[in-house]
């Protein structure tokens, strides 16, 4: 695994079935006392310039299981608000810490962070990529599925920042992807093309779309995030109206395999890109979803600070 986790296209396929492992054995041991020490006097530090809770919690939690401390670093509390540069911070912080997640805007900063700090960068959500939360939906995906290659998954809606990092997965991990999207909201473009030239090498397809209904046709897994992500607010009444026939509804449900899994990361807005039924819903696996961002990061956290 390589020092910093920016986003899913650092790993292979490799690195991810190792990380899987151990995740799989620290989900296991759960709270046990055996996993209690591996971080043991290590503190972690979390800088977000965005709201959170599944992705605060589950690393602070995460690092507490593990023995380890965490520091929530909000953008309102430290000097970087009055102007100190992100490549001063990172260098002062990384004489005091072990690890930082960072949850930004832009993805450059990320990297920014990444190229100025002399410990392990984590990205916990930029515009571009989501792949603390892609990890923990492939983990999903298997134990949901049992498999990856075979699957086909449908994302339907806004070609954010999860799509991004989800075809990133599928290429990587040999599933089929299928992206319905309204012309404009397409997925990042250079990622697409990434994903196509990885996805000849592991059996993975790469197709985005316009029509839902094609789309979820034979799927194993329906995904939908939020219309408008963080930052985009202003956009808001317009990607209501333009993403309006991409809601994940029962008749799109209808329309996939019958034991198809409904996943989004989290939070939902009912009555938008996802009805309350089918988020709520028997097929639903959202909260599974969730959990697996406990104990994937938690197996991140172990690769990438224990032996620091
Ligand atoms: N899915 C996810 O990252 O949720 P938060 O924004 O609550 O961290
Ligand atoms: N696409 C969403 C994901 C939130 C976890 C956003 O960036 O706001």
């Amino acid at each position: 695994m390589t020092s910093h986790l920016l986003a899913v296209h650092d790993l292979s396929k490799e690195a991810i079935l190792a990380l899987f492992k151990e995740a799989a054995e620290l989900k296991a041991m759960r709270r046990r006392a055996l996993s209690a020490q591996r971080l043991s006097g290590k503190t972690l530090g979390l800088f977000f310039e965005k709201p959170s809770t599944r992705t605060r919690v589950s690393f602070e939690a995460g690092m507490n299981q593990l023995g380890g401390q965490s520091i929530f670093l909000s953008v309102m509390d430290i000097q970087m608000r009055r102007g100190e540069t992100v490549s001063d911070t990172a260098k002062v912080l990384s004489r005091y810490l072990d690890g930082l997640v960072i949850r930004c805007y832009e993805h450059h900063a990320v990297e920014e962070w990444a190229r100025n700090a002399a410990i392990p960068v984590i990205n916990g959500l930029t515009d571009l990529h989501h792949p603390c939360q892609v990890l923990a939906d492939l983990f999903t995906i298997r134990e949901k599925k049992r498999r990856w290659k075979g699957v086909k998954v449908a994302y339907v809606g806004d070609g954010n920042n999860v799509a991004n990092s989800l075809i990133e997965g599928a290429a990587i991990m040999g599933m089929a992807i299928s992206v319905a999207c309204p012309h404009g909201y397409e997925p990042d473009a250079a990622i697409v093309e990434w994903a196509r030239e990885h996805a000849e090498r592991t059996g993975a397809s790469i197709e985005v779309i316009r029509d839902p209904f094609v789309a979820v046709k034979g799927a194993d897994v329906l995904y939908t995030d939020v219309w408008t992500s963080m930052g985009q607010e202003k956009e808001q009444a317009r990607r209501l109206k333009v993403l309006a026939a991409y809601q994940l509804n029962g008749r799109l449900l209808a329309a996939a395999r019958a034991d198809a899994v409904v996943m989004h990361c989290l939070p939902a807005h009912r009555g938008q890109e996802i009805t309350a039924d089918v988020l709520d819903g028997p097929q639903s696996v959202v909260l599974d979803q969730a959990e697996n961002r406990l104990h994937v990061q938690k197996a991140i956290l172990t690769r990438l600070l224990r032996d620091r």
